[in-house]
């Protein structure tokens, strides 16, 4: 007989164990088989999840991430801040920056400034900008973009979102989440709802109608759901007609998830939940960042503590809670995997590229505003100065730190200085600090070596010497002002900065300022200025953008998405004293009701420093007369109306041209105007083009309180062709005259 040699014995044996492992490989489980759809595949993967297993799924494991479910292959969830690039690394368990040299990221413009570019698809490219630098540095969440209403100059977020108009944040949140999400990365649209101010952020209770609700807080978060697709959604830490927003029945169960029909993720900020009963009774999916019993700082490795892990899990056991409700919060959260880390097919990313870096210059450049221009004091073109006088600490602060969450490690960081330097020549420029912010709070106590009177002197001397000063202030996010936490004290600039502007216009007149915040602030100077710039939180592109715009080289083209009163008392919110804001025992009343923004200084006729929508340019604009295409319309159909636009300066540049709404004899109160569309026009020096709009006469409705329903009214209605809030430059009325909705 013949022998089998050992080493076919060997052969065989592996063949004999390996055919039935392949045999068994090619049987692909569902919930891990890409052909499947991927609800099949979620009730598969919740099928096989013990008890455990979906509890784990649904809250942290560490400061910024979830630790899906190992033994089936579902990976962990990693989530960053957000919203204008990706934030640097922590450490596991606590708020220490974890000092990694591989973590540095493209330091976007703040949102504020996005919005007063009025380009979607400059949100577009932002989106997608973070989207593959969150993928590249393995983020499957970005903590962001945020569309709460800017309602009073102080609130210290206001630089994180996106002004004072609903239609304006929902035209531009729209395209940045599209924009992110095609990366295979989600956003997470923050803060669901109303934190519209950080004072008491942790207990503030807001009680606002349903018409505000519903017209002016909610619509931007309602676009992102229903146009932009979101697949995260934050909760906020205020209380909503008593009730914290982040386990609100009304905004989460009700409006959220049924009437809105969102099929995402609802996660807590962090520390936001409050109580396990709620929190799973009413929408909560995914609790991040909570201290051990949730109203202390706690102790570090609380997570089993959370009140959707331990307590739910016992509640669950005992009878107390279903089932059900844990298995529908893990469908959501298995959602999200499959829509970014179980997604086999996202792309890789990639961070700092040149294109990241234009994109961050490009929505720097677009979204700086011109306020004040005498004489043509900008540009400041450089052969008309010899000596450039730049005074101011904002000139050299690195804005990207700072703020709260949203900081950011920039791999580089142009300051204005920088950027005016290599603009202009080293030569040419004088710098003086001016003023200094010492520690981030208003104390005004100077970093060492330095004093607020030798600073201001040296200042005036340099001032004295130069054919033109440019003071760069503004705020700087440190606490109180433009940050997380708290609100600004006050409308004023901070650290001396007012008295130190009318010292150094005594000296030398031809004096121009560029303000950098995300907020308004109070400018009792601004007669005795040249010029004046709204400037923004930059980015890594921050100085050299600056100095395009300064010299000309770019045309600014930027317009404010809120609108600057003269006054704080001018405001909506503050008009109604401390009820309004900043609340009372924790409780307050939002009385400006649908009236915020344009919408109050317009209605109570009270004029604005600067209106909202109002950005000059380098060249001049002419508009033609507006034309619709019919006079009459019903409900469903769409008004087309059309224009001329013509650049009648002698150089190219872009005007964003604005359309509002003002219904002649409403039932109800409403405001004298509401933007309903903007097209943002380049044109040459010379050109002349047709501007065609399109709005749908449903976009004129109001919400009905009567009836909790949209309400379009047979009416009249003028449409005002304007390059501001406060600039209309033709108008034309039409008739709504069937106004039942046919679908
Ligand atoms: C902020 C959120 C942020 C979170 C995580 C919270 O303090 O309110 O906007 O995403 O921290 O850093």
């Amino acid at each position: 007989m013949k022998h089998f040699s050992f080493k076919k014995s060997i052969i065989l044996v592996l063949i004999l164990v390996a055919v039935p492992q392949l045999e068994a490989q090619t049987h692909v489980p569902i919930y891990l088989d890409d052909s499947q759809p991927m609800e099949a595949r979620i009730e598969d993967a919740l099928s096989r999840m013990t008890l455990q297993e979906k509890i784990a799924m649904i809250h942290a494991q560490s400061k910024f991430s979830s630790p899906g479910c190992p033994r089936l292959g579902i990976p962990e969830l990693w989530l960053s801040d957000g919203p204008h690039g990706v934030r640097m690394e922590f450490v596991w368990d606590t708020w220490d920056h974890a000092g990694w040299t591989n973590d540095s990221c493209t330091a976007y413009p703040a949102l504020t400034c996005l919005a007063a570019t009025f380009n979607p698809e400059l949100a577009f490219q932002y989106g997608n900008a973070i989207g593959q630098e969150a993928r590249f540095r393995k983020k499957d969440v970005i903590l962001g973009p945020g569309v709460n209403i800017y309602r009073t100059p102080l609130s210290g977020r206001n630089f994180e979102y996106m002004g004072e108009d609903p239609y304006l944040s929902s035209r531009m949140v729209v395209p940045y989440i599209k924009g992110m999400q095609q990366n295979g990365v989600a956003a997470c649209v923050k803060h669901f709802a109303l934190n519209n101010q950080e004072k008491n952020r942790d207990k503030i209770n807001v009680e606002v109608s349903d018409r505000a609700l519903h017209e002016i807080y909610l619509p931007a978060f309602k676009a992102a759901v229903q146009e932009g697709g979101v697949w995260a959604v934050m909760g906020s830490y205020n209380k909503f007609r008593g009730q914290y927003c982040t386990h609100n029945e009304i905004l989460v169960n009700q409006i959220l998830k049924k009437d809105w029909g969102f099929d995402g993720v609802m996660m807590t900020d962090w520390g936001s939940a409050h109580d396990t009963e709620e929190a799973a009774r009413n929408g909560l999916d995914l609790e991040m960042g909570s201290w051990t019993n949730g109203l202390t700082w706690g102790l570090s490795s609380a997570y089993d503590n959370y009140y959707l892990a331990q307590p739910f899990l016992e509640k669950i056991r005992n009878g107390e809670l279903p089932e059900s409700l844990l298995d529908e919060k893990v469908r959501r959260v298995l959602r999200l995997c499959y829509r970014t880390n179980m997604d086999r097919n996202r792309p890789y990313g990639c961070k700092l590229t040149p294109e990241h870096t234009a994109i961050a210059r490009q929505v720097a450049e677009e979204g700086i505003v011109l306020l004040k221009n005498d004489n043509n004091f900008f540009p400041i073109e450089k052969e008309r100065y010899q000596k450039i006088a730049i005074i101011g600490e904002n000139a050299i602060k690195k804005l990207s730190l700072g703020g709260g969450s949203s900081e950011l490690k920039p791999q580089k960081e142009i300051s204005p200085l920088q950027g005016m330097q290599e603009k202009y020549g080293k030569e040419h420029i004088i710098f003086t600090l001016g003023y200094a912010s010492g520690e981030p709070n208003y104390s005004n106590e100077l970093p060492s070596g330095l004093n607020a009177d030798s600073l201001v002197q040296e200042a005036l001397k340099v001032a004295k010497e130069a054919d033109v000063v440019l003071f760069f202030g503004g705020l700087n996010k440190n606490y109180t002002q433009d940050c997380e936490g708290d609100d600004r004290l006050s409308m004023d600039l901070p650290f001396g900065q007012n008295k130190l502007i009318e010292k150094i216009i005594q000296v030398n007149p031809n004096t121009g300022i560029i303000l950098i915040s995300g907020n308004a602030v109070s400018m009792p100077w601004l007669d005795d200025i040249k010029g004046l710039i709204q400037s923004w939180y930059l980015g890594s592109q921050a100085g050299t953008a600056t100095a395009n715009v300064v010299c000309g080289d770019v045309n600014p083209s930027g317009k404010l998405p809120f609108s600057i009163p003269v006054k704080l008392e001018d405001n909506s919110a503050h008009y109604y004293g401390e009820e309004s804001y900043p609340g009372i025992n924790n409780t307050q009343y939002y009385k400006d009701d649908i009236l915020v923004g344009y919408r109050w200084y317009d209605t109570k006729k009270i004029k604005p420093q600067f209106p909202f929508g109002y950005g000059l340019s380098y060249t001049t604009f002419l508009y033609g007369k507006a034309q619709t295409d019919k006079k009459e319309y019903q409900a469903g159909e769409s008004i087309k109306i059309s224009f001329t636009l013509k650049n009648t300066g002698n150089r190219p540049g872009a005007e964003t041209v604005q359309l509002y709404m003002s219904q002649k004899k409403p039932s109800v109160i409403r405001p004298i105007k509401e933007l309903k569309s903007f097209q943002k026009i380049h044109l040459e020096a010379d050109e002349e083009q047709l501007v065609e709009m399109e709005i749908p006469v449903q976009s004129f409705a109001f919400y009905d309180k009567a009836n909790s329903k949209w309400k379009l009214e047979e009416d009249s209605y003028t449409l005002h062709i304007a390059s501001s809030s406060r600039n209309i430059q033709s108008s034309v009325t039409i008739k709504i005259t069937d106004s039942a909705d046919k679908h």
